[in-house]
């Protein structure tokens, strides 16, 4: 939760900049590898901490991460040309 309040906090401060777009992909492709490497340490925890059984879910979590880390790492290129073009033409990159 905390973590998600994080992510909305950001989202918020940005939401006033011009280039709200990239600095939320740049905050999300961020907070996604924290997240990995929280997860990869919890999964530690889980295995050499006595809570093997939760090892399973973690697990499934930190695949969704990585999965989310690579969607936004394929997409910054695009995103990014997308903005600079809208730029370039005068208009906005908001909703
Ligand atoms: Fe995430």
């Amino acid at each position: 939760m905390a973590l998600s309040l994080t992510g909305s906090l950001a989202a918020m401060g940005h939401s006033i900049a011009g280039d709200e777009i990239i600095k939320n992909s740049l905050a999300n492709f961020a907070f996604e590898n924290y997240e990995i490497a929280a997860y990869k340490s919890l999964i530690t925890i889980a295995e050499h901490g006595g809570f093997p059984g939760l090892a399973p879910a973690l697990k499934s979590n930190l695949e969704e991460e990585i999965a989310m880390a690579k969607w936004l790492d394929d997409n910054l290129h695009s995103v990014t040309m997308k903005f600079a073009s809208l730029k370039e033409a005068g208009e906005r990159a908001k909703i």
